[in-house]
């Protein structure tokens, strides 16, 4: 196999193969790197001289393109030639859940990866390591790998010569701390059985993460781990969502409960936030996927027990647009609602899954007016995810239900009758919101679904408030129920 990696190719210029690339870049000046998509206009994008027009914004991002852009990390779309340079190339493509035919709504659809798999048989030269960056079905590095065996049986008749070693190297980022995530992981995995191409890709990773970090295993344990993980932190979620109904009913504060059980060094303190929700490209998808396989192989108490993680999350999601209709004197409809933040999570303009497009989709279906601010998601996004023919000028006679774009918080709660709180931006917790309770329609609510604000503080303004797991401290029910 090949020694000493000078370039390396990456299919997919998104959300994890943007971000990876370009720590690879800043982290080993030596290797140069390339980064294609088939999609022109986002290349344009990354190629930008605003850093503001970046097709995403990760914080530290910017200060990296800055630096390595043009000089050892470039973006284009010659994904022939790049390929055929390369001497390692990650697949970092998406992989969407299948919409239609076997496995819809459950198995990934791997057109993408395979079409990249196809594109590096035709084009690579020589010696080359593909690297599995997208999370994948387990057993995913075989598809690859027979697709790129069938071409080279067909070689003989050409005159390049091919050899292809598979390997499994999961991303563990989260969005919104990607560029820390990555320059500082907790572990990396790399799978494989070609032990030569797994030395090249430790040799990359040493260039700043330390030798224990680095975990080598089969593929199929690489493979299933990504999902595994992504479950596991899924799981938690729900489990501390389902907890909030609980701790409402009952009078309790799931700030408290998050504390008290995290201190436990077994449970530990992370990924307890209660919320509206999961959201995210990966964690419904990989979950499905999970599923998908494990009714499979017939395991379907595995595959229930798993469902009820997702099941969980839509429930959260329900469950916050009832709360709102229900306070709101039980109709929202010709109602003007503030909606604070679009994001899937702080600190991204990503809005993949995120819980607030199924908030505002049933508020809208309810009939109310609602506007949306969020710092960092664009008007075409929403668009995109909650359709053009609802976003409309406010007036507050029209009970159709619709979404208008707001581009200041002074704009998005003026005469507003509530404000929810989806995405926890921590420029939601500095608001003035002495000057925003004067600006709103009386009776004027706060639903704070991501529990960023001071209960006391805000109840001391005069506002009526709900706070995700925040109980009333009606503890009659209970003591009812008890005894
Ligand atoms: C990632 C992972 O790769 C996926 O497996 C994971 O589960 C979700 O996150 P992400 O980077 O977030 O994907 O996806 P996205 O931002 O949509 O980027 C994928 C890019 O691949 C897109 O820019 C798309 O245009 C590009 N692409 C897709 C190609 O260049 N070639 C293709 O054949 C298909
Ligand atoms: C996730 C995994 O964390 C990462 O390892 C994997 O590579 C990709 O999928 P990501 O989806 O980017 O990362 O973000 P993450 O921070 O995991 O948050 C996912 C969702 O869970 C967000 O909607 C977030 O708001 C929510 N969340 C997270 C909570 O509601 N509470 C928490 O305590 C943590």
């Amino acid at each position: 196999m090949k020694k000493n990696i000078k370039n390396i190719c990456c299919i997919g210029a998104g959300y994890v193969g943007g971000p990876t690339m370009a720590v690879i870049a800043k982290k080993c000046p030596h290797i140069q790197i390339n980064v294609v998509d088939i999609n022109k206009k986002r290349i344009e994008d990354w190629n930008s001289e605003d850093l503001a027009s970046l097709p995403i914004f990760e914080p530290g991002l910017g200060d990296i393109i800055k630096s390595c852009r043009n000089k050892n990390l470039h973006f284009s779309t010659d994904i022939k030639k790049q390929i055929a340079n390369a001497d390692m190339i990650f697949i970092s493509v998406n992989t969407p859940t299948k919409t239609k035919g076997i496995g819809a709504g459950k198995a990934s659809d791997l057109k993408w990866v395979e079409s990249s798999a196809r594109e590096i048989s035709k084009y690579a030269v020589g010696s080359t390591i593909i690297v599995e960056k997208s999370t994948l079905p387990v057993k995913t590095a075989l598809t690859i790998k027979r697709i790129l065996e069938s071409q080279n049986n067909k070689l003989n008749t050409k005159s390049v010569s091919q050899s292809f070693a598979v390997l499994s190297n999961p991303e563990f980022m989260s969005e919104g701390s990607a560029i820390k995530d990555l320059e500082n992981p907790d572990r990396v995995l790399i799978g494989g059985e070609d032990q030569e191409a797994i030395k090249e890709l430790i040799n990359i990773y040493l260039n700043w993460v330390d030798f224990e970090k680095i975990l080598t295993t089969d593929l199929w344990s690489s493979e299933l781990s990504k999902l595994i993980a992504n479950a596991f932190l899924a799981q938690r979620i729900s489990s501390i969502n389902s907890m909030t109904a609980l701790c409402e009913k009952t009078g309790a504060d799931i700030k408290n409960v998050s504390l008290a059980i995290g201190s436990d060094k077994r449970i530990g303190q992370y990924f307890l936030d209660s919320g509206p929700g999961f959201g995210g490209s990966c964690f419904k998808k990989d979950i499905l996927n999970l599923v998908y396989i494990c009714n499979h192989y017939g395991l379907d108490e595995v595959s229930s027990y798993w469902q009820k993680v997702v099941d969980i999350n839509i429930w959260q999601q329900k469950r916050i647009s009832h709360i709102v209709v229900d306070k709101l004197f039980r109709t929202v409809s010709g109602k003007k609602i503030a909606i604070f933040g679009f994001a899937f999570k702080s600190n991204t303009n990503d809005t993949r899954e995120s819980p607030a497009i199924s908030i505002c989709n049933d508020l809208i279906e309810e009939g109310s007016n609602i506007y949306i601010y969020d710092p960092k998601v664009r008007e075409l996004q929403i668009e995109k995810d909650l359709g053009v023919e609802t976003n409309k000028k406010y007036s507050r006679n029209n009970d159709d239900g619709y979404w208008h774009y707001s581009k200041s918080i002074d704009e998005t709660i003026k005469e507003a009758d509530a404000i929810i709180i989806l995405t926890g931006w921590s420029e939601f917790k500095k608001l003035n919101y002495e000057n925003i309770f004067k600006l709103m329609r009386s009776p004027s609510w706060i639903f704070d679904a991501r529990g960023i604000l001071d209960p006391n503080h805000i109840q001391s303004i005069g506002f009526r408030f709900w706070r995700i797991g925040l109980g009333n401290q009606n503890v009659s029910q209970y003591f009812d129920m008890q005894f």
